[in-house]
């Protein structure tokens, strides 16, 4: 049963083809109303259930949507609401639900719940983040460089600031796409040395470097993100301040880049710290064309799931 529980656990073909599926769900709806059902609804029928144990804007209502447009029906749920918050183990829930639902989509803390989750469930699941990994928001950032620029493949990501769960993502897709991932940023803040010789080993170049400055360097693709994520304790949020204001992406940053590189980010900002307003909402910027992207990108990897 196909789940989508991370890039560098599925297949690259079927990544590919989730991009061009996106990218033609994408052109053959354009103009109609958000609420207007695709003309194909292989969805119809079918329940998914959305469970939130952290706070989300994009995921949750692209997801909600994208259901919708399929033919299919939502259920959003949180999880302090549901016995999973109160005592009930992951494995009981997932044996519940799927008596219930026909596919399950999670925002958690601990990547572990993601996977006991897949392992109990008899329904495809599908991570919508955890602390390690956001590979749904990867699977729209690709699409949106690709609409923009053309294969990513052999072009130059430069991530600026926090090695993060998104960070993870990315790299998880170097070797899959075929580009070159530049991570700048502190050395206490860097991604997981294991995902980093992962996509070496799939042949990505993966090159950390200090200064911002010489990161950027003919990039094609700048991205940064929050320098406090939801599951970051706020104890350390004047520390990580101070470690990653180098990183910031501003105009000067920017500057280093190839005068067509895009900026992206997966939202929500905190505008005038990791990145400024000027960057933000500039030519370069493509962060509300990744914003949509997500729903397309999502609507790809649900009728993977479904084997659709
Ligand atoms: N980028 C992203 O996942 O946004 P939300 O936290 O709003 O879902
Ligand atoms: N790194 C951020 C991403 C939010 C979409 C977080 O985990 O909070």
């Amino acid at each position: 049963m196909p789940h989508f529980l991370d890039i560098h656990t599925t297949a690259p073909s079927d990544l590919r083809a989730m991009i061009d599926t996106a990218h033609a769900m994408k052109t053959a709806r354009k103009g109609r109303p958000m609420a207007a059902p695709d003309d194909d609804q292989p969805l119809k029928n079918r329940m998914v259930a959305l469970i939130f144990e952290k706070p989300s804007t994009r995921t949750r209502v692209s997801f909600d949507v994208g259901v919708r447009q399929l033919g299919g029906q939502t259920m959003v749920l949180s999880g302090s609401e549901m016995q999973l918050g109160h005592g009930e183990t992951i494995a009981d829930t997932a044996r519940v639900l799927s008596r219930y639902v026909d596919m399950i989509m999670i925002r958690t803390f601990e990547e572990s719940v993601l996977h006991e989750l897949a392992q109990y469930a008899s329904v495809p699941v599908i991570n919508g983040l955890t602390n390690r990994t956001h590979p749904c928001q990867i699977m729209a950032d690709i699409q949106t460089y690709e609409e923009h620029r053309g294969p990513i493949a052999g072009r130059k990501v430069v991530w600026s600031g926090d090695g993060n769960n998104v960070c993870a993502s990315f790299l998880h897709a170097a070797g899959t796409f075929g580009f070159d991932l530049v991570f700048t940023g502190p050395e206490a803040l860097d991604p997981d040395p294991e995902f980093v010789a992962l996509a070496r080993s799939q042949g990505a170049q993966v090159d950390i470097i200090r200064d911002p400055v010489r990161a950027v360097d003919g990039a094609d693709l700048v991205v940064t993100d929050t320098w406090v994520s939801m599951h970051d304790s706020q104890s350390n949020r004047e520390r990580r301040h101070n470690l990653l204001r180098p990183y910031q992406v501003n105009d000067a940053l920017m500057a280093h880049a190839k005068p067509d590189a895009l900026f992206m980010h997966c939202l929500p900002a905190h505008r005038e710290e990791e990145v400024t307003n000027a960057v933000m909402d500039g030519p370069q910027s493509v962060v509300f064309d990744e914003a949509e992207n997500r729903l397309h990108a999502q609507k790809a990897v649900l009728r993977y799931c479904l084997g659709a």
